[in-house]
């Protein structure tokens, strides 16, 4: 039988056959496992012939950017170039309010700036880039592309998933996919011995639009994100804390566009409502909600009111998938 080593062995033997001893790899970072496993491999197998970005577009979580950075250049030692796109993709999401509309935004900003990279790196190197990394696995490449007769449709019309890594319009970039052929535990598997830190291999799924789709309506108004990004760290920190993170599939907050009546100190108050959101799933596509234990949620409705100034009241989401799904929007 064959080992995850043989399987990277064999994986950067075929990425150094393929790629030329003078051409150059572009990988767009999401923050990631996958993105982040497939760019680890291909670094392994040309060095510093990769060349990864990876996109702040001000939708990220507290600290997200510090923290994915930090693995990226500390723990790989990953070519990679942090782009501060936050006022382009803000100023293009002011006023926006339907959800299908914030991710087609989302997803074309994202090949405008991936597009300037590649470009100007063409300018640096004096010639293009030939291969694009993606972190495609093999249940996208199935999902994507299901065998005729199988009766499987497309299963993203519900919602449509930008993940990262659009092409490039003019490039004719080659797609290098070394991790077309595995499943998510073997991806973390591969991971583990590419050196990638146990713990970011197994955060949660988080949405490529980010957290677009966990503030409702439009994510510019008042500080909804910044309000957002202090809730939804409280929360993770205390399921990490009562050692619940790796039970459940997903957990967040959701920022939503109303505001209630409360009381704090001798005040009355107007302010915001936030629910909160953790399932467990194998997959995604059908989810249930997760049971906390009524001590738990008290003491983390406490300390999202007390530290988070602007929020007043918070509520669960108490129902599975379906009929919801997962994210809100
Ligand atoms: P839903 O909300 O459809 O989500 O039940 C299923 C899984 O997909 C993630 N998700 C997305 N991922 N772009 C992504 O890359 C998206 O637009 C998107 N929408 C949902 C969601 O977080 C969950 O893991």
């Amino acid at each position: 039988g064959w080992t995850m080593e043989d399987v990277m062995e064999e994986e950067i033997m075929v990425i150094k056959d393929t790629v030329g001893p003078d051409e150059h790899v572009i990988c767009a970072l999401s923050g990631g496992v996958d993105s982040t496993v497939a760019a680890a491999l291909v670094h392994k197998a040309i060095g510093d012939r990769l060349h990864c970005v990876f996109v702040d577009n001000g939708l990220l979580r507290y600290k997200e950017k510090e923290r994915v950075m930090e693995t990226f250049q500390k723990d790989l030692h990953l070519p990679v170039v942090c782009v501060d796109a936050v006022d382009q993709f803000l100023s293009q999401l002011k006023g926006v309010t339907d959800p299908e509309t914030k991710r087609k935004i989302i997803g074309k900003e994202f090949i405008a700036i991936f597009d300037e990279f590649a470009h100007k790196l063409e300018g640096k190197l004096g010639k293009k880039p030939s291969y694009l990394v993606q972190g495609t696995l093999y249940p996208d490449v199935i999902e994507s592309c299901p065998p005729p007769g199988s009766g499987r449709t497309h299963s993203h019309t519900i919602k449509s998933h930008h993940n990262v890594g659009g092409l490039p319009k003019d490039m004719k970039l080659k797609l290098i996919e070394p991790l077309k052929l595995l499943f998510k535990d073997e991806v973390r598997q591969l991971g583990r011995i590419l050196d990638v830190p146990q713990a970011f291999l197994k955060r949660h799924p988080f949405p490529g639009p980010g957290l677009a789709v966990r503030v409702l309506g439009d994510v510019t108004e008042g500080n909804a994100l910044d309000i957002l990004r202090q809730v939804d760290e409280i929360f993770i920190q205390s399921i990490k804390d009562a050692g619940l993170y790796d039970s459940i599939w997903q957990a967040f907050a959701v920022f939503l566009p109303v505001r209630s009546v409360g009381v704090q100190g001798d005040q009355r108050t107007h302010s915001h409502v936030v629910a909160l959101r953790a399932v467990t799933s194998q997959d995604g596509m059908t989810a249930d909600w997760y049971y906390f234990e009524h001590k738990f949620l008290d003491d983390v409705a406490r300390k999202i009111c007390n530290g988070v100034r602007g929020v007043n009241r918070v509520v669960q989401d108490i129902t599975s998938k379906p009929p919801s799904t997962i994210e809100w929007e």
